[in-house]
């Protein structure tokens, strides 16, 4: 009878064994949630970004992991993004990606995070050096160096046969057309761009006029514009820091009966896909490539090592590309 009874206590050990190798599998598989913030889904190079986010998270789903991402509209609102992150931190997210509203508010969100013990990963709008320095190992910053795309921006006016001088006078009269200042990319562009166009083509410059256009369409052809009308053709060249701007330049340049190319030049920043079609048609003298698929790549990446465990470097960084009417066709 004792035989029988550890046989069947044997059974039924092997049976519970067996139930729980089978019940493992379902357990195992992870849902990862991601809380994504950015500072307004009304900007051109920030929707290429975020899509790109979205799609290579998906791309990383596998039997074993799901990335649940959420991605939030920060509404050019710091309010309406803090409360969005605390919410995140609230509902016990994995790791959270941010573009940040206000660069200014980098020390709250990463005490925030660091109370929750949650990683965090900005993105596009660079926190201070000091503030990067807290939370160390849990914090990134994925961006370029915006003061190499402003270098570049110079280089493609100044290493045009004429350097852009039209007149001859040996003087760059120009108009900037600046970012939100919230970006430090708004003002190293304006600072370098001009800065290398000196160096580079040993002409003197002339800021005929400097607008702040938000990063904005609308504002860059409102700006461009008015500073046709009136500075008419004393303009030689006009600078966006980014394209969204200058592609509204472009429509301004048009309308004013101008040609990029013969009586004016125009450069930008991001190579969206409508600035890139201008430069190889001869419409706009040159953008440069801000990478938003390696970058975005990059913090997704930083994002999955912080959930697995792995200590973040401070910085990540990708470098800005010129493009031109020659290599225009591989950024297509
Ligand atoms: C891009 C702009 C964009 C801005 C948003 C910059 O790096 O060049 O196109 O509007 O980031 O912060």
């Amino acid at each position: 009878m004792k035989k029988i009874l550890s046989l069947f206590a044997c059974l039924m050990m092997v049976v519970g064994l067996t139930a729980c190798t089978n019940a493992e599998p379902a357990d195992e598989k992870k849902t990862v949630n991601v809380g994504v913030s950015i500072y307004k889904f009304d900007d051109n190079f920030m929707t290429l970004y975020r899509q790109e986010i979205e799609k290579y998270f998906k791309s990383l789903n596998t039997d074993e992991v799901t990335y649940n991402v959420t991605v939030q509209d920060g509404k050019n609102d710091m309010a309406e993004q803090t409360n969005q992150i605390d919410n995140f931190i609230a509902q016990d997210y994995d790791v959270l990606i941010i573009n940040l509203v206000q660069s200014t508010s980098a020390a709250t969100i990463i005490d925030k995070c660091e109370a929750a013990e949650t990683p965090c990963i900005f993105i596009n709008r660079e926190p201070s050096e000091e503030d990067m320095k807290k939370y160390e190992g849990m914090i990134s910053y994925v961006g370029a160096d915006a003061r190499q795309s402003g270098k570049m921006q110079g280089e493609l006016v100044a290493e045009l046969d004429n350097k852009g001088d039209l007149s001859g006078d040996g003087i760059l009269q120009y108009v900037m057309v600046v970012g939100d200042p919230e970006n430090v990319d708004a003002k190293y562009r304006t600072q370098y761009s001009i800065e290398q166009y000196q160096e580079v083509s040993g002409n003197k410059v002339e800021k005929l006029d400097e607008q702040r256009g938000d990063w904005d369409q609308a504002k860059g052809q409102e700006i461009v514009a008015n500073a046709l009308t009136q500075y008419g053709d004393k303009i030689e060249a006009v600078f966006c820091n980014n394209d969204a701007m200058a592609l509204g330049a472009a429509q301004a340049i048009t309308a004013a009966g101008r040609t990029v190319g013969k009586d004016i030049y125009l450069v930008g920043v991001d190579a969206l896909a409508e600035a890139v079609d201008l430069v190889s048609t001869d419409m706009m003298t040159g953008t440069v490539l801000n990478d938003h698929i390696t970058q975005a790549h990059k913090a997704v990446d930083a994002a999955v090592s912080a959930v697995n465990g792995e200590k973040l470097s401070a910085y990540y960084w990708v470098d800005y590309v010129k493009v031109t009417p020659k290599n225009a066709s591989q950024f297509k």
